[in-house]
Formats: structure tokens, C-alpha cells, sequence
């Protein structure tokens, strides 16, 4: 893979519906500290909230000047209106929101995200002029029939062909197959370098030459330092993102790696 020497890592938290406000502030606090006292120089640190947590966290990351920016877990494509229940991009953007995670397979699979959804929805994020970590992955079915570089492929293409190059620059790709989230079991080495090619060649195809390309699925302390060499720019972390000592040591893994390429 292709690394500038100024290239940085990424790693993003998904706290998914966990942590109640005063939980959130917490875990903000203790990461703060630690990214304040030892900073990460090469290494871009995001985590998203609950919505209902995002201004308490948002409150905490300025007031304390923590170098952490704050991503939301999904977002309404519509820009306001009778949509009970949802939340639009502006109001995201107010209150400090400067990404959003779209298609999380858990909105496709739990929440009947349709591809048409997801493509409006990564629209409406990068018209606005926000980042979006855009989320391919296939199933395990897809996985043991060998299809997954088709149907990554298909998902990338789908989502991303309506838009203009400058809001393709917006996006970061975020690779997590439904096998491996939360199931304690992630893709091995092999399997995130040959994903990871494949999804740069699309990525290419599609004038993104530069996208960022994350991994996410079960992503942890012990395997973050092998599997950020196999070609991903980082990562998007679920369950070790609740812990501040396992969210921070993946991000140092992530950041030693890169200082090494300097
Ligand atoms: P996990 O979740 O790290 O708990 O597997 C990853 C994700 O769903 O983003």
C-alpha cells in the first residue's frame, strides 16, 4: 500500500447505544487526559456518541481541549420536517458534529437501511460539507461463497457513484464484515490486506485515489498492531472503544505504526 510520509492514521470510536451522558463525560474525561498529557502525533482520533450524549461530550472536548473530534452513529437524509424520531445533519452539525458514520451495518440489517437510504443519507452528510465513514461489509454467507470483493464493490459503487469527486473526498471507507463485529472473531491479516486492496482499486476506480480505508470488527489491544500493517489507514472500533485503556492503546498502535513511516 501506498503511504505518504505525512499520512496520518485514523481511529474512531462506536460507542453504539451504550453509555448514558454521565457515562459518556466520564470516559471523554479519562481519554482527554491521557491525549492531553502523552499526545498521539500522527494519528486522528473520532468517537461517536449516542445522540443524546453529543452535546455533554461535545461540552467536555472543548472545555478541555481534548484533540478529538466527534462523529455521529447516523443521521436522517432529510434536512428537517415531520420525521418523528429522527435527527438531521444541521442539528448535528450545531451542536460541533464533524462526521458521520453511514450505513453501520447494524442500520442495514436491524433497521432495514436499504441502499437507496444509505445513498441519500451519504449525500445529505457530505452537502453539508461533513466527513462521513461510509460502512461496507458483506455476511457470512457472502464471505463462504467467496463474493465479498463483489459485493463490496457493489455497496461502494452504489453509495458513491451519484457523487462529485469533492464529495467523494469527504468520505472515509470503513470495511467491517458482519462476521466479525462484535463476535470476538476479526478478519485476519490475509483477509484485511486482500479486502483492503481491492477496496483501494475500487476507491481508484471511482477517483478516490486517496480515500482513507478503515477496518472494524472486533478490533482490539492485542490484534490493532498486526492488523494496521496490512494496509488499512485505521480503524472503527466498537466494544474496546467503551474502555478507555483498550480505545487508547489501539490508537497508540495505530500511531507507532505511522510515526514508523516517517
Ligand atoms: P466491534 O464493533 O469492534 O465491537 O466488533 C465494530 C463496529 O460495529 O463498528
Amino acid at each position: 500500500m501506498e503511504r505518504m510520509s505525512d499520512a496520518r492514521g485514523l481511529v474512531v470510536g462506536n460507542w453504539k447505544m451504550n453509555l448514558d451522558f454521565v457515562e459518556a463525560v466520564h470516559l471523554t474525561q479519562q481519554i482527554g487526559v491521557v491525549l492531553r498529557h502523552q499526545p498521539v502525533a500522527h494519528t486522528d482520533v473520532v468517537v461517536a456518541p449516542p445522540f443524546v450524549d453529543l452535546r455533554s461530550v461535545s461540552s467536555v472536548l472543548e472545555a478541555d481541549r481534548v484533540p478529538v473530534a466527534m462523529a455521529a452513529q447516523h443521521v436522517n437524509a432529510h434536512d428537517a420536517g415531520a420525521h418523528t424520531g429522527e435527527i438531521s445533519v444541521g442539528q448535528l452539525a450545531r451542536l460541533g458534529v464533524t462526521q458521520v458514520i453511514v450505513g453501520h451495518s447494524e442500520r442495514r440489517t436491524l433497521y432495514a437501511m436499504s441502499d437507496d437510504v444509505v445513498r441519500a443519507t451519504l449525500f445529505a452528510v457530505v452537502r453539508a460539507g461533513l466527513r462521513a465513514i461510509l460502512c461496507v461489509g458483506e455476511d457470512l454467507d457472502v464471505r463462504s461463497a467467496g463474493g465479498q470483493n463483489e459485493f463490496v464493490a457493489g455497496q461502494l459503487r452504489d453509495a458513491l457513484e451519484p457523487l462529485t469527486p469533492a464529495q467523494r473526498a469527504l468520505v472515509t471507507i470503513a470495511y467491517e464484515p458482519l462476521w466479525a463485529i462484535g463476535t470476538g472473531r476479526s478478519a485476519t491479516s490475509d483477509e484485511v490486506r486482500a479486502i483492503s486492496t481491492h477496496v483501494r482499486l475500487v476507491a481508484a476506480d471511482l477517483e478516490m485515489p486517496g480515500a482513507l480505508v478503515l477496518y472494524g470488527g472486533s478490533v482490539s489491544p492485542e490484534n490493532a498492531g498486526e492488523l494496521i500493517s496490512q494496509g488499512v489507514n485505521g480503524f472503527l472500533v466498537g466494544g474496546a472503544s467503551l474502555k478507555a485503556e483498550s480505545f487508547l492503546a489501539i490508537i497508540r498502535a495505530v500511531d507507532d505504526c505511522y510515526a514508523e513511516l516517517r
